[in-house]
């Protein structure tokens, strides 16, 4: 039977199975589409134009009536009823495997001196110098090299068949003067020549949206190097929830491990050769990431993370090897991960509090981890309360008509004339707009709404003197930018979603420090991380409610603090120990079943808030 074809412009074909979607052929076949929603047909990111042939498409109601008529479907809904021919359009690829810019941090080695944490990785490494085997001295290698260690007072080191079976070359090619590199469990992991005295180990930060890693020397704690890029898992949905259903349900696990796996891969072994550093010298790892993903990671299945009562398979994880995780440094190496809390609250919030010290300080501080999920702890150095709310993926740039990630062409900030309600526009990198991203929506939301263009509910007037302001297929809209192709535009919609999010998290910060009888003053500092931290305007996210009303010296930027907390970890062991204790000690609360959260959530859908008071400076502001 001959198999239908779907050609892509300017590129290859491609062979449906029966009855599968577009997406589904194009994901399996190397060619991603954006897929927030992971193919159920909600984000309307999946958008493709037939030019040739007959589908068949399944109503959505997200596409307008222009895209019908110019014949663009949403993939994850179509199928291939002849041969066909489409074309992608450039706003619907999601590009896979490109780099990420990571800067490295240069304050991580004066922290690590600062907290006096010491060197101490996972590994230890021992010179021994061992005599050469002859007819008379015929004991086998691996227990001479006991009998070295025992003279050494060294005992009890365990001998995986890993390390047995590159053992026999290791000792002749290094002439019998090698140093033994060990677990601080006493688990050899490499016989290295004497002279190599360096040992490198990774950071690793896996989040939803970005993977990112740190080269660093654990001999001295410099950062050689740092890389980043997009998590491939993206291609089956941007949320944490929709992974576990394609891991689960979908029967994909596997292919989610791999995505996270290929990516750490391909970040770690361009930077290795950069740097001369051999796969074998590097020696440890730490990685750090939320529930899910850290699961995801070690391919546990993650079905129980949404399913009340919502426990993961393992919050506190044994270490491993690489080899297992299958990331390629030294297949021994001891691989280190991050303890979760609970189901939302991960490694990369136990790493966060690590590096922001809060739980070292009598001062009430309030951290707060902004991404697709709002996480949130709060305390002192003698007690920690942690919660997680779902913002959807607005402030990474989905669920928005034009929103897009932090990256070049990305309207970052925004300012609207209150008189003539035009709008001027900082993009990153100076160059067109392709759409807006979480700072650049903030910012937006923030002046109409003291520009007098929305009201507090969200809504645009309509009778205002502007044509800034149009009424589209899907709803009212906001020109922010005028192109010939297309226009970028905030609907009613998008700024719906944005309220919807800040909501969320302000509900988060009111409810814990309710469960703990606490009020905002008596709030010390606050700490926010993320990516999206490092642009966000703090007076304008007060300004739409989404950060507490308190004094601007009291917020600080603390920037990606889950690879942070991966690098304090991978060089010292107090540092370990601390965020085992850390975990243990943050007593975690389940939003999703706590009455009063759902009351804080309807109260704060409202800019700022439907109680006024609750942002003074706010209500100053708006009287003037
Ligand atoms: S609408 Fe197709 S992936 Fe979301």
């Amino acid at each position: 039977m001959l198999t239908m074809e779907i050609r892509i412009t300017d590129e290859k074909t491609v062979h449906p199975q029966a009855g599968e979607s577009l997406y589904k052929t194009l994901k399996d076949n190397g060619i991603y589409l954006i897929a927030s929603c992971g193919g159920k047909g909600v984000c309307g990111k999946c958008r493709v134009k037939v030019l040739e042939g007959q589908v068949r498409s399944e109503a959505t109601g997200k596409l307008l009536k222009k895209d019908i008529e110019e014949d663009v479907v949403l993939a994850c809904k179509t199928f291939p009823e002849s041969d066909i021919l489409i074309e992608i359009p450039e706003e619907s690829r999601l590009v896979i495997g490109d780099k990420i810019a990571v800067s490295k941090s240069r304050h991580l080695t004066d922290m690590l001196r600062s907290v006096e944490a010491g060197f101490s990785p996972k590994i230890r490494r021992i010179s021994l110098e061992l005599t050469p085997p002859t007819i008379e001295d015929n004991i086998s290698d691996l227990e001479r090299i006991k009998t070295a260690l025992q003279q050494q007072g060294i005992e009890h080191i365990r001998f995986s068949h890993g390390f047995a079976s590159s053992m026999a070359k290791a000792l002749r090619e290094a002439g019998w003067r090698v140093d033994l590199v060990y677990t601080d469990d006493f688990e050899a992991v490499s016989l290295r020549p004497s002279s190599h005295k360096d040992s490198f180990g990774l950071a690793v930060d896996i989040g939803t949206t970005t993977v990112v890693v740190y080269l660093v020397n654990c001999s001295v704690g410099t950062v050689i190097d740092v890389g980043g890029t997009y998590n491939s898992q993206m291609r089956f949905g941007d949320d944490v929830i929709t992974r576990i259903v394609h891991a689960t349900e979908g029967g994909e696990l596997f292919e989610l491990r791999n995505a996270v796996v290929s990516d750490i891969n391909d970040i770690i072994l361009p930077i290795m050769e950069k740097n001369n550093i051999s796969a074998e010298d590097v020696e440890s790892a730490v990685i750090s990431g939320n529930t899910t993903m850290s699961q995801l990671f070690w391919g546990l299945d993650p079905l129980s993370i949404r399913e009340e009562p919502y426990i993961p398979t393992l919050n506190a994880f044994p270490v491993w090897k690489a080899g297992t995780a299958r990331i390629k440094i030294n297949s021994q190496a001891p691989v280190y991960t991050l303890p979760c809390v609970g189901s939302y609250v991960g490694g990369d919030i136990v790493a966060g509090v690590l590096a922001s010290r809060m739980h070292t300080k009598s001062e009430i501080a309030l951290f707060m981890d902004i991404g697709t999920n709002g996480e949130i702890a709060i305390g002192n150095d003698e007690w920690l309360i942690t919660a997680a709310c779902s913002m959807g993926p607005c402030f990474e740039g989905s669920g928005i008509r034009h929103g897009m990630r932090a990256t070049e062409g990305a309207i970052e900030s925004v300012k609207i004339d209150p008189t003539t309600y035009e709008p001027f526009l900082g993009i990153i990198g100076n160059t067109t707009p392709h759409g807006i991203c979480g700072s650049g929506m903030i910012d937006a939301i923030s002046e109409l709404f003291f520009s007098g263009i929305i009201d507090q509910r969200g809504k645009l007037r309509k009778d205002l003197e502007t044509d800034r302001i149009r009424v589209e297929d899907e709803g009212p809209e906001y020109i922010l930018y005028r192109g010939e192709r297309r226009d970028i535009v905030l609907t009613e919609a998008d700024i719906e979603n944005v309220i919807r999010a800040k909501a969320a998290l302000y509900a988060g910060v009111s409810v814990l420090l309710k469960e703990v009888g606490l009020s905002l003053d008596i709030v010390d500092r606050v700490y926010i991380a993320g990516g999206f931290g490092n642009y966000l305007d703090i007076g304008k996210a007060i300004m739409i409610g989404m950060l507490p009303d308190l004094p601007r010296e009291k917020f600080s930027f603390i920037g990606n603090t889950s690879i942070a907390g991966a690098y304090l970890c991978l060089l010292s062991e107090k540092m370990r120990t601390e965020a085992e204790e850390i975990a243990r000690k943050m007593t975690y609360m389940e939003l999703s079943v706590s009455r009063g959260f759902m009351d804080e959530y309807m109260s704060a859908l409202f800019l700022p808030h439907t109680d006024i008071g609750l942002f003074p400076t706010v209500k100053e502001f708006y009287k003037k």
